[in-house]
């Protein structure tokens, strides 16, 4: 975040935040408690709008039937739909080529790809495998399986007070036994933006792939993977306004090609016979048996419709209510702020006194006041601020600054019932 003034820019005509509301039903359609709703959840999954909604409707009534299998008319549009959908995440991520982007059922689904696929065939005993202090539990977890498997080493690159990389730790870290580098784009847990363009060059210097956790990057900042020069990143169709169980993973063309299949069976194959079975080209190889079509062709009109509005419009909108919020929620007496750094998207973590979170977010419910409480699946991240668990607020686009007026006054009300 930048130090510019804060100010609530009700006024912003370029972004007409009510028109895209319109869009979603469930911010009109839910009352908890009889209140209005202010979903401050996004970062756990965000809501879908009805132009996805119809797409899936429409696949549902007009087009379903299993892909890459028929000839009759109703399997051609599913195939067209499902590669349709495959073309949308690549234009979205800016990828070279669509067979780059392999189907996943979600984040944590891409990053146990790579594991298996590249980390399975070529990192060893004694390699290393450098990830950062801000990880989710799901580019953590992976890595260390396979470090007990192979007797392979993690290394971990720490983090400041701010919740910063401390790069020149990250930099110390790579010798000659290092083969991989998983790190995140964007902190679920702080919301932290690792300059990961950084990151990538400092491990290509040796030689070293890449793979870019971007499921909190993806709903909120332009990703380019060509400018990244990652070499994988990996994302979540229901972070994205896309149904949960989608999802998606980029990979350089040649890094997948010389990759191991992940599961086996129906349609990642070109031939079998029970002496040998040859592996179907990419993207295939990756999707073995029937995939989530619908989900996917859903996740496809997600991201159409984010780039439809301009996923640079939505970086200041949700840059704007970061700012109002943590200028309001700081302001409250003896609220802290976990996770300050300078770069931070759409992510406001804090803990109200000596309230625990998880009775913090019960009564902010009870305002109609939506947010995570816990660990957030980055238990290392709790660990190093020394607390159990933060109430987090977590931003989408259709987010207004009402809804963080709205976050404020439960605070307050917390803090008078706690006294
Ligand atoms: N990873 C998701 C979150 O941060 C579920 O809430």
């Amino acid at each position: 975040m930048s130090a510019t003034p804060l100010r609530k820019p009700s006024a912003d005509t370029a972004f007409d935040v009510e028109r895209i509301r319109a869009d979603f039903p469930i911010l009109h359609n839910v009352r908890p408690h009889g209140k209005p709703l202010s979903f401050l959840d996004n970062a756990a999954s965000s809501q879908m709008p009805q132009q996805v909604i119809d797409r899936i409707v429409r696949y549902e009534t007009h087009e379903h039937a299993n892909i890459h299998r028929g000839v009759h008319l109703l399997s051609t549009l599913a195939t067209e739909a499902y590669e349709g959908a495959r073309r949308s995440v690549q234009r979205f991520l800016n990828a070279k080529e669509d067979r780059e982007i392999i189907f996943t059922t979600g984040c944590t689904e891409g990053v146990n790809l790579v594991m298996h696929g590249y980390g399975r065939k070529f990192i060893g005993a004694g390699d290393e495998i450098i990830v950062t202090h801000l990880e989710h539990h799901s580019n953590i977890v992976p890595w260390q399986m396979l470090c007990e498997e192979k007797g392979a080493k993690l290394r971990v690159a720490p983090i400041d007070d701010r919740g910063e990389v401390i790069q020149e730790a990250y930099d110390a870290l790579f010798n000659e036994r290092t083969k991989f580098v998983a790190i995140s784009h964007v902190s679920n847990a702080l919301g932290t933006i690792n300059p990961v363009r950084r990151m990538i060059d400092v491990a290509h210097a040796r030689g070293i792939p890449v793979l870019v956790d971007g499921a909190q990057a993806a709903p909120h900042i332009a990703v380019d993977v060509q400018a990244l020069d990652c070499d994988f990143y990996a994302f979540s169709g229901h972070k994205v306004c896309g149904p949960t169980g989608s999802g998606a993973l980029y990979g350089k063309a040649a890094l997948l090609e010389k990759m191991q299949p992940f599961k086996g069976g129906g349609d990642m194959i070109l031939s079998v016979t029970f002496e040998k079975t040859t592996f179907n080209t990419i993207p295939h190889k990756f999707e073995a048996g029937t995939p989530p079509i619908m989900p996917m062709i859903g996740l496809g009109a997600a991201l159409d419709y984010l780039s439809a509005i301009g996923m640079d419009r939505i970086a200041a909108h949700e840059h704007a209510l970061l700012e109002y919020a943590t200028e309001q929620v700081s302001a409250l007496d003896g609220v802290r702020i976990i996770g300050t750094a300078r770069e931070k998207a759409a992510v406001l973590s804090f803990y109200v006194g000596e309230v625990h979170p998880h009775d913090v977010g019960t009564l902010l419910d009870e305002e109609g006041v939506a947010v995570r409480t816990g660990h957030h699946c980055a238990q290392p991240v709790m660990q190093r601020f020394g607390v159990p668990a933060t109430v987090r607020a977590s931003f989408a686009f259709y987010n207004t600054f009402a809804e963080v007026d709205a976050l404020v006054e439960a605070i307050r009300k917390v803090q008078k019932l706690f006294g």
